[in-house]
């Protein structure tokens, strides 16, 4: 016993926020990240701290080797600061073994690349669906979710199809349909739109931010593409490091403009908006 007055056995931490609404998906703080390149000491990421929201699509933009890379691998668990933490959902990962970091990564978060990352000899279908074998899904769930998936991305159509007979906007969509795969809370996307034109990329930002809305998934990109300015919620600038600004977007405007979807059903009142 600790010897606390009679009727005061309740804790005295203040309470834990309601779930969803102020716990950020991502959180860092304070995080630098330093390369040493022959006598020359780089600092891609210096000091930074962000937070970012369940459901919300956050873009990072800046100059090629302002950090944006750098700051996604330290948030995804693909490396470790050399400062400072990074939460996920509340866990701090930055000191995680490597085995708890494989964990995550194949769990918990999605990633989308430049250059899709699909494996050109499986078709669409079986692209999305190695993601969940890997995950150790049984058939019937393999067949199910893989089904839901290219018809989330509006893909359907082209499950037989290998990435060489796909359009570079489908292979994007294939492969953040991949993402998806095993439910995670977080989609990190470096340059997703790096190597499409603009019809595509639009098509992909809208996406992206139609997952964060209706299915609640953050969505956290770094890009050149400024065409992203028209579909985030929050854009981040990073330069030498550092993030420069932060704009806001009014959410609730965001959620009225909120443009229906064929194939997907209704949104939930999804946490943390
Ligand atoms: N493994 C590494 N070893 C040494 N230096 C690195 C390494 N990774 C990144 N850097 C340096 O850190 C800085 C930030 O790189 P980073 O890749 O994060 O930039 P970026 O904003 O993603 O650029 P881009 O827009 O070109 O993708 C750059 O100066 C880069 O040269
Ligand atoms: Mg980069």
């Amino acid at each position: 016993m600790t010897g606390r007055p009679p009727g005061s056995e309740r804790p005295t931490a203040p309470p834990a926020a309601p779930a969803g609404h102020s716990e950020p998906i991502v959180q860092v703080e304070r995080v630098s990240r330093r390369f040493q390149v022959g006598g020359e000491e780089i600092w891609a990421v210096r000091d930074l701290s962000l937070r970012i929201e369940r459901g919300v699509f956050a873009a990072l933009m800046g100059r090629s080797g302002s950090g944006k890379t750098t700051l996604l691998n330290c948030i995804a668990g693909l490396d470790r600061p050399d400062s400072g933490r990074v939460y996920l959902a509340g866990t701090e990962i930055t000191r995680a073994p490597e085995r708890q970091l494989l964990q995550m990564r194949r769990h918990a978060i999605g990633f989308v690349f430049q250059s899709f990352g699909l494996l050109p000899l499986l078709s669409a279908y079986e692209n999305v669906e190695v993601a969940l074998r890997i995950a150790g899904a049984g058939l019937q769930k393999r067949r199910a979710r893989t089904t839901e998936l290219l018809q989330l991305v509006d893909l359907h159509a082209r499950s037989d199809h290998r990435p060489y007979e796909l359009s570079g906007g489908e292979q994007q969509r294939v492969a953040i349909a991949r993402a998806l795969a095993n439910d995670p809370s977080l989609i990190v996307a470096d340059e997703p739109t790096g190597e499409l034109d603009s019809g595509n990329a639009r098509a992909i930002f809208d996406l992206l931010r139609r997952l964060a809305h209706q299915r609640g998934v953050t969505i956290l990109t770094a890009t050149h593409d400024r065409t992203v300015l028209e579909f985030a919620d929050r854009v981040d600038e990073m330069a030498d490091g550092r993030l420069l600004e932060h704009h806001e977007r009014d959410l609730t405007v965001t959620a009225r403009n909120r443009p229906a979807i064929a194939d997907e059903p209704a949104p939930q009142a999804s946490p943390g908006r």
